[in-house]
């Protein structure tokens, strides 16, 4: 990958991160980008850094030679986030510039310590404050708490426009040598548009309302570039990924788009027979279905279309008493990020006793999730053509329900 000018005075530096998991949980089958950002005034600094991976800080310190920038003229580098996606690097970086003065939050001093010892030439920042790189460029600083950690900023360069806004209007999504939207075509836009609904699903969601915060306060700037820290530049249309982001953190209460997430889980077949025709009439409803089986489905996947959905079926056996234990997990995920008021439904197959209600219940209630269920239909060993007929039935008034609601509240 190769330095890109974003604006006068503005590079992009950027690695690829493929075939991890990022946060060590999370499967990005299409890979990441980590970027960072420097800003030339009189004096010169760099917006966030890139994990520590393997050969990942070595890929951006190559950047600097093939822009011609001396490693050595880093005066600052800003932290925006300590999260080490953004921070990882410091001590790699250290080792070839090691007197560089770092700019960051009150609640990020702290973690420098922590996380690598760091505890001199460091400037504090937060809502209000600025730094005067020279040549008119001044970087102003806003506190963003919690998106993604509590002491998170962001960085706006006053003279381009330019919000640096770190983990806030990311994506993922390995990026080739066109960063900029002005460079993509209407399906590469639309691939990252897919790519910030699972990033914002998996890594931001359960601050959705710290999101909306940011947003509001963000708003406030005359913003002529976004610039993340993960994912695409945005400077022909700033505002559409800021309108995408606001869309998304109001999927978190719902209600979302006219879409339905079908989880099933099967032991031996017997509530799989119900699934095709589940699915099959809510199709005919007209809405859009996503279906994933667990085990096998990432929680990443899973996260990101109920996070769109307005309707959820869930389809799966009682098991030891209990519910099948991989769907327990995924709704448990899915409570702590907070997916609240879904439209749902439940059937499924028992051998000989229930339970599977019980254990859904009982989440529901201590993760405040607040969906609301049609009557759950459970048949003992496989289902019969009534049972069939009745899936159906209530999977096409979940249909019904859910385009009424998606309509009534368009987001
Ligand atoms: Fe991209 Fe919260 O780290």
């Amino acid at each position: 990958m190769n330095i890109t000018s974003a604006a006068d005075g503005i590079y992009r530096l950027s690695a690829n991160a493929e075939d991890i998991l990022f946060e060590g949980l999370w499967p990005i089958p299409n890979g990441v980008s980590m970027n960072s950002y420097i800003v030339q005034g009189e004096k010169t600094a760099i917006i966030d850094g890139v994990c520590g991976w393997d050969g990942v800080p070595q890929t951006l310190f190559s950047q600097f030679e093939q822009a011609g920038i001396d490693v050595n003229s880093i005066d600052y580098v800003v932290i925006n986030h300590m999260e080490p996606d953004h921070s990882g690097w410091l001590e790699d970086f250290r080792k070839i510039r090691p007197d560089f003065t770092i700019v960051t939050s009150k609640k990020a001093v702290p973690m420098l310590e922590s996380f690598y010892g760091i505890h001199n030439r460091v400037i504090e920042v937060g809502d209000g404050d600025s730094l005067d790189l020279g040549a008119g460029r001044v970087l102003a600083f806003a506190e963003i708490p919690n998106v993604h950690w509590p002491e998170t900023i962001a960085t706006f360069d006053t003279l381009s426009g330019t919000l640096f806004s770190c983990d806030a209007f990311g994506s993922f999504g390995a990026i080739s040598d066109a960063p900029y939207d002005d460079q993509l075509s209407a399906e590469q836009i639309e691939f990252f548009e897919a790519e910030a609904v699972r990033y914002y699903a998996n890594i931001v969601a359960a601050f959705s309302t710290p999101v909306k915060k940011a947003i509001e306060k963000c708003g406030t700037l005359p913003i002529r570039i976004v610039a993340p820290g993960h994912g695409i530049v945005w400077r022909r249309d700033p505002h559409k990924i800021i309108n995408d982001y606001r869309r998304y953190a109001e999927y978190q209460k719902g209600p979302a788009r006219d879409e339905v997430t079908l989880i099933w889980g099967s032991m031996y077949g017997m509530t799989e027979k119900a699934v095709g025709p589940a699915v099959e009439a809510m199709e005919a409803e007209g809405v859009k279905v996503h279906v994933h089986r667990v085990p096998e489905s990432s929680w990443g996947d899973i996260l990101a279309s109920v996070w769109t959905s307005t309707g959820v079926v869930l389809a799966m056996p009682t098991y030891e008493y209990k519910m099948f234990p991989p769907m327990a997990a995924v709704l448990d995920e899915l409570g702590k990020k907070r997916v609240q008021n879904r439209k749902a439904f439940r059937f499924g197959s028992y051998g000989w006793s229930g339970g599977a209600q019980k254990e859904l219940d009982e989440i529901m209630e201590r993760l405040k999730m607040k969906w609301e269920f049609l009557e759950p239909l459970e048949f003992k060993g496989s289902p019969d053509e009534d049972h069939l007929t009745e899936i159906r039935s209530r999977c096409r008034e979940l249909a019904r329900e859910v385009k009424k609601i998606a309509a009534a509240s368009p987001v």
